[in-house]
């Protein structure tokens, strides 16, 4: 049985305001599991680089950063015009990052940040609830990257989902990505589950493909940086791939995401900003690629689960 979160993982554990400074805190995600350690950012501008840097990174969690930087810059008195452009060209696939900062806008108050990160951890329990319904007694997910708790300010989108489901009683185990170069799949996603005692195993990315064809594998789950109006989905380097060796074995692929990361502005994948990334995040020693994220197309998507229910193709309609 999952047990429920620990002090590291509650929702003001991974990023917070705190007005008495002022300063926004955020648990240092480069580190973990070996160290739980905060850095403490003093400006909007020291925000943006923590997001660019990924202390904090997950497309919700990115969000709630970018609302709290926003706050902290009004409580300093600093220009806010000038905050707002650090904190959105910090990052760029991810849409929860300029949805965040919209809805600040009018209103750039520690109350109203709050609020938003209430709110999406809110999301997470209920699209959480919904996909559990996807699952069987017995299933054996596997997931990519981090769609934890960490990534979102609280419970989790993708492994969200397998706390509920892990919760009734329905996962058997889940395979982990270990997800190259940064390994948010063997460092932060396997530290989630192992709190939540969810049986898993990290495996190579490259090791998916032959687990599917030995029938390991019931289902995949992942979270979403971006989803496009069409259902085009941006995620974690790797994604795609996933869901092509999905697709060839027919098992199905969920994305598990709030409506804070439709992007209905975008009418499909080819418009999604895909990060590139310092190529020595791979190697120093040879020129290198480094792609941070890819689309997976709408048509190899079995649902798209948010926090209003279950959601199939068409999806330009089922999303709207
Ligand atoms: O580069 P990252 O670690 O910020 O990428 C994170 C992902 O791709 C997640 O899967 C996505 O943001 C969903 S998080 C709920």
């Amino acid at each position: 049985m999952a047990s429920s979160a620990t002090a590291e993982l509650a929702p003001e554990r991974i990023v917070r305001l705190e007005e008495d400074g002022p300063a926004v805190v955020l648990l240092d995600q480069r580190r973990l599991p070996d160290e739980v350690v905060d850095v403490r950012c003093a400006t909007a501008a020291d925000v943006a680089d923590a997001i660019r840097d990924m202390v904090v990174r997950g497309a919700p969690a990115i969000g709630v950063a970018a609302a709290y930087g926003l706050a902290l810059a009004a409580l300093r008195g600093d220009d806010l015009v000038a905050a707002e452009a650090a904190l959105a060209a910090s990052r760029p696939t991810a849409v929860n990052l300029p949805w965040a900062l919209a809805r600040m806008r009018e209103e750039p108050t520690p109350e109203r940040a709050r609020a938003l990160h209430e709110q999406e951890v809110e999301r997470c329990r209920m699209m959480a609830a919904h996909a559990a319904e996807l699952f069987q007694p017995g299933t054996r997910a596997l997931t990519h990257c981090n769609a934890g708790g960490l990534a979102t300010g609280g419970y989790g989108s993708a492994v969200g989902a397998l706390r509920a489901a892990a919760e009734r009683g329905l996962v058997e185990r889940v395979l982990v990505d270990e997800t190259r170069p940064l390994l948010q799949g063997a460092r932060l996603t396997a530290w989630e589950l192992e709190q939540a005692r969810i049986p898993h195993a990290v495996i190579a990315d490259s090791a998916a493909g032959s687990l599917m064809a030995r029938g390991e594998v019931d289902l995949v789950v992942t979270g979403a940086d971006r989803i496009a109006a069409n259902g085009d989905t941006a995620n974690k380097i790797g994604t795609y791939s996933l869901a092509v060796l999905a697709a060839h074995h027919r098992i199905p692929f969920y994305v598990i995401a709030p409506t804070s990361t439709l992007d209905r502005e975008t009418p499909d994948g080819s418009g999604i900003p895909i990060e590139e990334r310092d190529p020595t995040e791979l190697t120093s020693r040879f020129p290198a690629r480094n792609p941070a994220f890819d689309v997976t197309p709408a048509p190899l998507i079995a649902a798209i689960v948010t926090e209003n229910g279950v959601h199939h193709a068409p999806y330009q309609e089922s999303l709207a």
